[in-house]
């Protein structure tokens, strides 16, 4: 049966659920344990993103097929205030918020594809995969 799971993050205990159904899809299908840090620590920022900025949202976990390339893909979708400046949040250390500011860059880095589309006023979507 193709894995996917949707989970709405209302809370900040949605957090760790994303992260756990990740880590879940990723153990069936079969990526290494350090693809599965990549892909926990991936969604754990995204989730953490939505909490703090745009909640409600959702995270997807979901395998995918494309051409011979068999992946996981995570998207995190939400319709909060999105992101004025998408250039300035994929640099590392930007942050509006006083953290850290490595989330969104380090998520483009761990996976190996990344987008974002975000509209102010409307919402952002994510959407990063990891190639088995
Ligand atoms: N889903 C989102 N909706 C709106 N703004 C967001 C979202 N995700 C990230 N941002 C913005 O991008 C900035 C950078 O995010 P990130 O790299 O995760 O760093 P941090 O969360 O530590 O600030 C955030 O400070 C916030 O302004
Ligand atoms: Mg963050």
């Amino acid at each position: 049966m193709t894995i996917k799971s949707n989970i709405p993050i209302i809370s900040e205990w949605d957090i760790v659920a994303a992260r756990q159904a990740g880590r879940e899809a990723a153990k069936k299908m079969n990526f290494g344990t350090v693809d599965q840090a990549r892909i926990t620590t991936a969604i754990s920022e995204l989730a953490r993103n939505i909490f703090l900025y745009a909640m409600p949202g959702n995270i997807i976990v979901e395998e995918i097929h494309e051409n011979n390339k068999y992946g996981l893909k995570i998207t995190a979708a939400d319709q909060g205030p999105g992101i004025e400046n998408i250039k300035l949040a994929l640099e590392d250390g930007y942050t509006t918020s006083g953290g850290l500011g490595a989330g969104v860059p380090g998520v483009k880095r761990l996976m190996d594809e990344f987008s974002i589309d975000s509209e102010v006023g409307r919402g952002t979507v994510v959407v990063a995969v990891k190639w088995l």
